[in-house]
């Protein structure tokens, strides 16, 4: 799966919790967005969770012990942290955020903490009033100072039983969080980009609304493609079933009329602008402020057109990307939007086969030059492929 961590070397440092299961399935994503991992645990950490589960997912041996490592010129007793993207302490307990902070360095995990000079994410998990006592609460202030990320604790149930601060955040925050942090040296960095995603919803009544069958999964598969890449990244959203990226300025929206504000106001000073929204193209004249009852005559809905946001927002300067969806004639329409919208770049496709689906096959049509078609592929990498070509767009740009 396409993400900015192929190829990317993630060093984990297991500490003792009970927590420690979680991280489990932490390495399987890291796996499955192309990382290698390499874990240290602490000595603690193996009451909870076994080296042998670690390695066998990471396909690499787990580290504890600083003098086992000393003399091995593949993994010597700082080898990892020098090679590591960054450095991920998950579950991190009071005890070895303390150590951290302070610098003390008696196992391969806090020697690899003060050797590492990668980027490093702390994700603690403890009892609550662990949590909140001023001894943890300064070490972290300490630790953020020096520019260490931070994630979580989440609120709720604890292992001790009581409802408190102090859980381990779920395993795709990390993972969200730690594509945030690799993202930031990425090709888009210091660069702001509005996305739109999912179907808008036009009211009729309080409790009925003209909608369409978009799923969102492109325009939140383009978040996360951009936030990989480094960009700051507003996501203006019509209602869909999915979790935003970790790292996104969300902002949610229902209406078209709605969604033509948030993408104004999100435009002003931004760099380019992704239309992947399905927006309506009709709204209801007039609104019925209560539920419209049955009669026995057939009914007639007066509509009237929105704006088309993507042909309206103009800025000098302001790169943008809108999405063709054509059941036919997919050539002459998606030239023809080329035009009308002013857009650098339109991504068109069969909405028969693209939408709801995890696959889009799509094509890109670009202003003075031929249509490029792309193999049908994961909604996903084909995000990467439109964030690629929009770097290249600003590049351009200067
Ligand atoms: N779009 C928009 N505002 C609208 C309608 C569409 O910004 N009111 C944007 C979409 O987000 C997309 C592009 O325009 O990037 C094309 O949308 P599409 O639905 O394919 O075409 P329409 O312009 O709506 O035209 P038609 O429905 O006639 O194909």
């Amino acid at each position: 799966m396409s993400s900015n961590l192929q190829g990317k070397r993630v060093l984990l440092g297991v500490s003792g919790g009970i927590a420690a299961y979680k991280s489990i399935e932490l390495v399987r994503q890291l796996r499955q967005f192309g990382a290698r991992v390499d874990v240290l645990m602490t000595e603690a950490a193996e009451w909870f969770v076994t080296p042998l589960t670690f390695e066998t997912l990471t396909r690499q041996p787990v580290r504890r012990d600083v003098f086992q490592q000393w003399t091995e010129a593949e993994a010597g007793h700082v080898t990892l942290a020098e090679q590591a993207d960054i450095m991920v302490i998950a579950p991190a307990t009071a005890n070895t955020i303390a150590k951290i902070t302070h610098g003390l360095a008696d196992d391969m995990l806090t020697v690899s903490a003060l050797a590492c000079p990668a980027p490093i994410l702390i994700a603690p998990a403890m009892d609550h009033h662990m949590y909140l006592n001023q001894a943890t609460q300064a070490n972290l202030d300490t630790l953020r100072s020096r520019g260490i990320h931070i994630v979580g604790p989440d609120q709720g149930e604890l292992a001790s039983g009581i409802i408190g601060y102090g859980r381990l955040v779920e395993p795709d925050v990390i993972l969200g969080t730690i594509r945030q942090i690799v993202g930031n040296t990425g090709p888009l960095s210091g660069k702001h980009v509005v996305v739109s995603a999912g179907a808008t919803r036009e009211p009729l009544d309080p409790i009925r609304y003209i909608s369409n069958r978009s799923s969102g999964k492109m325009g939140y598969a383009i978040a996360q493609a951009l936030i990989d890449a480094g960009a700051r990244t507003t996501l203006i959203t019509a209602p869909t079933e999915l979790a935003p990226p970790v790292g996104a300025e969300t902002v949610a929206v229902d209406s078209a009329a709605d969604m033509h504000e948030a993408v104004t106001s999100a435009t002003e000073f931004a760099d380019a602008l992704i239309m992947s929204a399905a927006v309506g193209d009709y709204a209801a004249s007039e609104i019925s402020a209560e539920k419209v009852k049955k009669s026995d005559d057939d009914m007639i809905i007066q509509l009237e057109r929105t704006v088309d946001i993507l042909a309206t927002t103009r800025r000098e300067g302001l790169v943008k990307v809108g999405f063709a969806a054509e059941t036919e004639n997919l050539t002459e329409y998606a030239m023809k939007k080329l035009q009308t919208k002013g857009v650098d770049l339109l991504v068109a496709n069969n909405a028969r086969q693209a939408m709801g689906s995890d696959e889009n096959q799509a094509h890109f049509f670009r202003p003075g030059s031929d249509p490029e078609d792309l193999p049908l592929m994961s909604k996903h990498d084909l995000a990467a492929r439109i964030v690629t070509e929009l770097a290249s767009l600003l590049q351009a740009r200067g």
